[in-house]
């Protein structure tokens, strides 16, 4: 008898699993969670993203903002949280750089998550504050060069994008300046436009706003071609700076052991949402492209993951970089 029961258990706990992802998400909100402070780039991708999938959905998303370390902290509570759908990660690159930088990570991005898909691509400009002495970068490279004790660099702490951007800046202009961490890029760069900082690395999608206000200055694109929604904002090839391309990707993630049929669902609404044009509008007027459909599936952003992980991993090991 025990053994039937087992079955029937089995047989049953089988049929309930798609009729659960039918009625998915049901009443209760989708928690995506953000990694990064309330207000900044990442939580703009998500915000605009998410407003589109809960409609696809019918069902509501709220953002959780959960910072710090990176945005290591907000995917380490996803990894742990329950698996059945109604908690995501929405993260960038730097779910990539953390296996190298944090030796007590506490997850594996690929074996921890079930994979949704992309979202965006984002690039980054290199900003001063509004009154830094230099009006362009041809004069702000010899001026960092002679007060490099006294410059200081925002960032969104070790691993995020705007600390890699930084790292990589520096590395190419062969001078340090200190480092001023925060939980995000949008208290970053509320202290920037103070002056309490001077320089910072940025995704557009938390900029946009300033460099068209013109209460920051913006430097330089952190890649070979201009941006198009920036185009009076020299490339980096330009200014001599060769080799420098970084374009922030970001990507929804599910605990490991959501249904396979409730992740789907997700990456279904998530193809729906990139191929939106009002959210392709809305990224591309802060200079910033939505994924394709392809890449808003599970398969092509597992791919994507391990490529990076395996492109980012001997760089930062070389660099002797690390965050524990
Ligand atoms: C970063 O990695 O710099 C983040 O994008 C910052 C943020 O989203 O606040």
């Amino acid at each position: 008898m025990k053994f039937l029961s087992t079955l029937s258990l089995g047989v049953l706990a089988a049929l309930a699993a798609p009729a659960q992802a039918q009625d998915f998400p049901g009443s209760a909100p989708i928690v995506a969670v953000v990694p990064f402070a309330a207000g900044g780039p990442t939580d703009k991708v998500a915000r605009d993203v998410t407003a589109v999938m809960a409609r696809h959905l019918k069902g509501q998303i709220v953002i959780e903002n959960v910072g710090g370390a990176g945005g290591t902290i907000g995917a380490k509570k996803v990894a742990t949280a329950r698996n059945d759908g109604h908690t995501v990660l929405i993260h960038h690159i730097g779910m990539s750089t953390a296996p190298a930088l944090y030796r007590q990570l506490g997850f594996d991005p690929l074996k921890d998550f079930e994979m949704i898909g992309e979202i965006a691509d984002v690039p980054m400009v290199l900003l001063g504050t509004k009154n830094l002495p230099p009006d362009n970068f041809k004069d702000l490279l010899p001026y960092i060069k002679a007060n490099s004790s006294k410059l200081f660099l925002a960032n969104a702490g070790i691993g995020s994008a705007s600390h890699l951007c930084g790292l990589l800046f520096m590395s190419t202009i062969g001078t340090q300046l200190g480092t001023v961490p925060y939980k995000g890029t949008a208290p970053a760069l509320t202290d920037l436009i103070g002056g309490q900082v001077n320089l910072m690395c940025d995704q557009t999608t938390n900029v946009a706003g300033q460099i068209k206000a013109g209460v920051v200055k913006p430097y330089v694109a952190m890649q070979s071609a201009r941006i198009d929604a920036f185009k009076d904002i020299p490339a980096a090839a330009e200014q001599g700076l060769p080799g420098i391309e970084v374009k922030i990707w970001h990507a929804m993630y599910a605990p490991k052991g959501t249904p396979p049929a409730v992740v789907e669902k997700l990456s279904a609404a998530l193809q729906a949402a990139v191929e939106d044009p009002v959210f392709r509008g809305k990224m591309a007027e802060l200079g910033a492209q939505a994924a394709t459909g392809e890449r808003a599936r599970p398969e092509s952003l597992r791919k994507h993951l391990g490529n990076e992980i395996a492109k980012w991993t001997p760089v930062i090991r070389a660099a002797g970089v690390y965050a524990d």
